[in-house]
This record gives structure tokens, C-alpha cells and sequence, in this order.
């Protein structure tokens, strides 16, 4: 069997320093790897992984390996491959099948490779691992005995799978653990978004009129760090609680048809279809810069951008403009793909610590776990509550403990007002 395929193998070396780089920010995934490696919990499990292929996945693969794992690995995403990390992963000995800007057709091909290899555990971030599995490789399906997801949209199509009766196996959802999502959707997000911005255009955001399209756990995040560095913020919303809860964070509340007219920065990040459209792109300022941050590239209608351009131009990496065809020109960022993965590198490895630890302790616990019915499930709270104390603990941050008073008065109703 074909035992890699990546872009560049001679790019090993700078891959090698990118993932020492990472580790060294990742202490929680560094004391499970230390643990897994004396206690080799994951010995002969073979696992799929459909993940963007950093070097933070790096340094969860290695602590992955160091359990006992073998690892077939590709990206979840055709622009988010760090190809010097690939090259190095397979010097490893991981099987990793990712490149960076791939064909569509090139990037099921992955995944295909990876099924290949007949995991026991698979590892998602999108689900198209998991929906590859139950529609076109069924045969791969009895292996199978569980899997995680990573984001918010993998685990909503997981959610519809399991409520259509689909859903073949079990699969904890890690995008909904406490130190998954406050942390790596907003601060990751937040952060990430804003520095793939800057890399593609160089453009200054004080002073800008910055829309975001969602106040969910990670538009906020980047409407937060938008403020931050002076940007004026307006948010478009769908849900009316997200929406009040952005109107008393200080920011503009909008529709899209009336913040299409005001916006100089776009963004996106609901999960959702079509969120920028041809009605939008109509009314946009000459100039106007348009990004997606959320997980599939179909938040901005690249269908009406094409219909309503002339011309197409790169004018430098991720950052394509189109001239409308009354001269106007607007410029889309990264292809309408995670612009953070895409232009930049994904989330710092500090919030990836806890992300990829969540990861790491629930492939575990389904590796030890003898059985699980075929549904989603929620991070057990151990798990969870282990990686917020280990990495408070890696901050150097101590917290108070509740007196045995406090316990007991916390657990009883009887003791009213005095
Ligand atoms: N770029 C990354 O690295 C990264 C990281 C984590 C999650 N994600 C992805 O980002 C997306 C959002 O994730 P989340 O955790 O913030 O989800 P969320 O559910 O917390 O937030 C989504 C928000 O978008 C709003 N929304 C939906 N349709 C809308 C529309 N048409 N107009 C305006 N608002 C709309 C929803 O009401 C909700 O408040 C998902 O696709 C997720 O997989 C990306």
C-alpha cells in the first residue's frame, strides 16, 4: 500500500523545527504524550484522521504514536496543508495523504487513502471522513468502533446523521467540550482570523467599517479582536439573543442588506449557506475585502461573485480581485476558504493545547471503553475538567477549593435569607 503522498519530501527539516515550535506551547498534550508513552494505552489501534495537517495536528499525531497508535492522516480542508509539516509527518512514519491546494477530486482522493488503512478510530473535523465512510465506503464501516469531531459544523452534520437513524458508529463531539469551544472558537478564531487577514492584504483595520457575519462562538471572537485594533465593528445575526448579546457588547447590529452598504471588511463564520450573496455584493463599496472564517468555502457565494465579475486577477497570495461589470472591484480572500488556515496557520498552539487534549483523552477513553451505542456524545466531564486543570496548572494560575461549609451550603436549600 502506498505508505504517503505530500508535495515535497526535502521540506522535512523546516517541518521538523514548525512542529518542535508547537510542542513547546502545547504543555497539556506534552504531559498526556509523556503518560502515553509509559503506559502505551493506544498499542496496535490504527487511526484515521481528517484534520487540517499543522503543526499543532503534529504534535497531537506524535502523542497519538507515542500511545501506540499508527496514524493514517489526511487535511480537512484543500488549502489548510502546512506542506512542511506533512513532509516531515511522513518521515515520521505517518501515513499522510495532504497537499496544499488541492483539486476537490484530489482531496476525497486522501480520504480515501486514509479509509484505506481500515481504522478503528477516526479522528474529523467537518465530517467528511465520516460521511465518505457511510456513503461511498461502507465496506470500511465494521472496523470502526469510534470517532471525534473537532467543529461546530462536523458535529451539526453528525447530529442530522444520528437523528436520520445513519449514524453507524459512535462519535464524541470535541467542539462542544468547554475547553474546546470558549477557547479555540473565540480566541483562536478571534486571533487567527484577524492575522490571515492582515498576511493576505496588509490592511490597516483601525478606522474600518468591519462586518461580521455571526455572533457565535467564533464571529465573537473575531469581532472582538476586530474592535480591538480600532475597526467598527457591525454584526449581522439571525438569532435574536446572539444578536441582543452583540448590541450590549457595544457593537452595531445590522441586517446584511444594510450593512452590505457600509462594510470595508467582510467576514463570515455562521455554519451557514450563502450568507454573502448577489443582493450584498450589489451594494458593496468599490474595494470592499470579503473573508470566510467558518468551515465549508460556501459562505460566500463564489457562484454570484463569478456571475457578476468581468475579471478575475491575482493580485497577491490569497487575495483575488474581481472586477464587477459596472468597474467596481471587490476582493475576495483566500477562495472563500478559512481565511485563518488558509492565509495564516490555524489557531496559536496555546488554545490548540486544549483542542487537541480533549482529542487525545477521548480517543483513549474509546479505545478503553468496550462499547458504545451509535450516537453523538458529549466530552466526558473528567476530560474536560482534567485539561482546564492541567492547563491552569502549565500557566502557573491557582484557584480557590470550596470549604467543606461552602460545599454543604451549596448543596442544600434550607438556609434562606438571615
Ligand atoms: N476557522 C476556524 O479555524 C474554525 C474554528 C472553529 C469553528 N469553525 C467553524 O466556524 C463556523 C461557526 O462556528 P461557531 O462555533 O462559531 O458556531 P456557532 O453556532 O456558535 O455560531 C454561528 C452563528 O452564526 C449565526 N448565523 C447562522 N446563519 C446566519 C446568517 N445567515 N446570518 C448571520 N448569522 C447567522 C447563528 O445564529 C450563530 O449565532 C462553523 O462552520 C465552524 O465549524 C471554524
Amino acid at each position: 500500500m502506498e505508505e504517503f503522498q505530500i508535495k515535497d519530501k526535502s521540506l522535512a527539516p523546516q517541518g521538523h523545527l514548525q512542529i518542535e515550535w508547537a510542542s513547546a506551547h502545547m504543555p497539556v498534550l506534552n504531559h498526556i504524550k509523556n503518560r502515553f508513552s509509559k503506559e502505551k494505552p493506544l498499542k496496535d489501534l490504527t487511526i484515521g484522521a481528517c484534520l487540517h495537517v499543522t503543526k499543532e495536528t503534529a504534535a497531537l499525531v506524535d502523542a497519538l504514536m507515542a500511545g501506540g497508535a499508527q496514524i493514517a492522516l489526511c487535511g480537512s480542508n484543500p488549502l489548510s496543508t502546512q506542506d512542511d509539516v506533512a513532509a516531515a509527518l511522513a518521515e515520521k512514519g505517518v501515513h499522510v495523504f495532504a497537499q496544499r491546494g488541492q483539486t476537490t477530486e484530489e482531496y476525497y482522493w486522501c480520504i480515501d487513502k486514509v479509509l484505506d488503512y481500515k481504522p478503528v478510530i477516526t479522528l474529523d473535523d467537518g465530517a467528511d471522513l465520516v460521511g465518505t465512510l457511510h456513503s461511498k465506503r461502507t465496506e470500511a464501516l465494521e472496523n470502526v468502533k469510534g470517532g471525534t469531531e473537532e467543529t461546530t459544523t462536523g458535529v451539526l452534520r453528525l447530529r442530522a446523521m444520528e437523528k436520520a437513524g445513519s449514524l453507524k458508529y459512535a462519535i464524541i463531539a470535541v467542539n462542544d467540550a468547554y475547553t474546546k469551544y470558549l477557547f479555540d472558537n473565540r480566541y483562536g478564531t478571534g486571533q487567527s482570523t484577524i492575522d490571515g487577514i492582515i498576511r493576505a492584504t496588509n490592511t490597516l483595520l483601525a478606522g474600518k467599517t468591519f462586518v461580521v457575519c455571526g455572533y457565535g462562538w467564533c464571529s465573537r471572537g473575531i469581532a472582538m479582536r476586530a474592535q480591538g485594533l480600532g475597526a467598527n465593528v457591525i454584526v449581522t445575526e439571525v438569532n435574536p439573543f446572539r444578536a441582543l448579546e452583540a448590541a450590549m457588547n457595544g457593537l452595531r447590529v445590522a441586517p446584511m442588506a444594510e450593512a452590505s452598504a457600509l462594510g470595508d471588511i467582510f467576514v463570515t463564520a455562521t455554519g451557514d449557506i450563502n450568507v454573502i450573496r448577489k443582493e450584498h455584493m450589489q451594494k458593496m463599496k468599490d474595494g470592499a475585502i470579503i473573508a470566510n472564517s467558518g468551515h465549508f468555502n460556501v459562505e460566500i457565494s463564489l457562484k454570484d461573485l463569478e456571475e457578476l465579475s468581468t475579471k478575475k486577477r491575482t493580485m497577491r497570495p490569497n487575495l483575488e480581485e474581481y472586477t464587477l461589470k459596472d468597474g467596481r472591484k471587490l476582493f475576495l480572500l483566500a477562495e472563500g476558504r478559512l481565511v485563518n488556515l488558509a492565509a495564516a496557520e490555524g489557531h496559536p498552539s496555546e488554545v490548540m493545547d486544549m483542542s487537541f487534549s480533549n482529542q487525545a483523552l477521548c480517543v483513549e477513553h474509546m479505545a478503553k471503553t468496550e462499547k458504545m451505542t451509535p450516537k453523538v456524545y458529549t466530552v466526558p466531564n473528567n476530560i474536560d475538567e482534567t485539561v482546564a486543570t492541567l492547563k491552569l496548572k502549565a500557566m502557573g494560575i491557582n484557584i480557590d477549593k470550596l470549604t467543606p461549609e461552602q460545599q454543604k451550603y451549596l448543596a442544600t436549600w434550607e438556609m434562606g435569607t438571615t
